[in-house]
């Protein structure tokens, strides 16, 4: 069953807590729904397709359709040799996956633990810490073609996964809906220590329990809970410079903190904000959150219009200072 809502707002499905309206909300509970939902609709309003909302900022009221998953499921489907299948619901809670996984052995996905995210939304965006992203544990994305109706399938390799990126935000955009994801995980449970912040405070000998517990408590430290206080998380990627300005940065600023990236080297944004000058920073309803500069948060009854304008003012003065450009991380609809 699928059900509709009309002139709806979105305030409980934006974790920045914007009280936005949509035309038309519907959730669908199986494939079935959402392609009997596609089959009868009027294709003249626009579809978007929503996760928790934990990683969107909607600019203005929507007028179309917002298209919303309630499939669930947690289910083996095979072991090969030390790895597991699972296959799982685009609506059901990440961080409810990743502690079932960890309470049945099921290894791999601690360090991606308390990432606010429904699992589809996991899988479009890749969502990533501490030197894990859901690209290394994902087998397989079953999808509905919102044109056709269709039903399919897409391997790992051909959802061209990368930082914060798969062919969903690219050359897809718009045209599936993500309805389970199959996790290849470990019966083995060896820890990932590789993000060096990790490595200090980690324990010798912690089980994957005690590790998840252990990110937990950083998250918690370090970021918002969109319940008290609305916010998406990062609000911008870490952009990547080239090898040339990495070494006039670190010549002017010899502590800057910095990771080796595929084609280049990647500076934390946070960072970069905080040097401009701006964490703990407000700009009408809009802050810039004071424990991590690289979240943008919802002072109380912000407007769209004062996160956009805190971000652009935020992007404005990175560049001025550094002379790098800072791009958004948070789809904005
Ligand atoms: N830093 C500052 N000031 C700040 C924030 C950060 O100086 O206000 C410095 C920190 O001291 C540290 C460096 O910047 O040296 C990196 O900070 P942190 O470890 O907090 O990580 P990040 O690069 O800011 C990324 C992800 C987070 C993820 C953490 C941990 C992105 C855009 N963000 O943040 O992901 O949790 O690493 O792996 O890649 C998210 O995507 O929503 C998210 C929270």
């Amino acid at each position: 069953m699928s059900t509709h809502r009309y002139d709806y707002s979105l305030l409980a499905h934006n974790s920045f807590g914007l009280d936005v309206k949509t035309k038309e909300f519907v959730e669908y509970s199986s494939v079935d729904d959402l392609r009997s939902f596609l089959c009868d609709r009027d294709c003249d309003r626009p579809l978007f397709h929503i996760g928790g909302g934990n990683n969107l900022l909607f600019t203005k009221d929507y007028e179309g359709v917002i298209l919303h998953s309630g499939i669930k499921g947690f289910e083996v489907t095979g072991i090969e040799g030390r790895s597991v299948l699972v296959r799982i619901g685009a609506s059901e809670i990440w961080d409810n996956v990743v502690e079932k996984s960890v309470e049945a052995g099921y290894y791999g996905l601690e360090n991606l633990s308390l990432i606010p995210s429904e699992v589809g939304a996991a899988a479009v965006q890749n969502i990533g810490a501490y030197g894990a992203e859901a690209k290394d544990f994902i087998d397989s994305v079953e999808v509905v073609d919102l044109e056709s109706g269709e039903c399919g399938s897409f391997s790992n390799k051909e959802c061209n996964f990368a930082y914060r990126f798969s062919n969903f935000k690219g050359s897809w955009r718009g045209k599936y809906a993500v309805t389970y994801v199959t996790l290849r995980l470990s019966l083995d449970y060896k820890p990932n220590l590789t993000y060096r912040a990790l490595a200090q405070v980690a324990e010798e000998n912690m089980d994957a329990l005690a590790l998840r517990n252990k990110i937990i408590e950083i998250r918690e430290s370090k970021l918002p809970d969109p319940k008290t206080l609305g916010n998406a998380g990062s609000f911008f990627m870490n952009p990547i410079v080239d090898a040339s300005k990495f070494k006039e940065l670190q010549s002017e600023y010899p502590d800057i903190p910095h990771y080796d990236a595929p084609n280049g080297v990647k500076i934390p944004a946070g960072w970069l904000i905080d040097k401009s000058g701006w964490r703990g920073r407000k700009l009408g309803n809009a802050g810039v959150y004071e424990k991590q500069a690289l979240v943008l948060v919802n002072v109380g009854n912000a407007k769209p219009e004062d996160i956009v304008r805190l971000s652009n003012a935020v992007c404005d003065d990175v560049k001025k200072k550094f002379g790098i450009e800072i791009f958004p991380e948070v789809n904005w609809v």
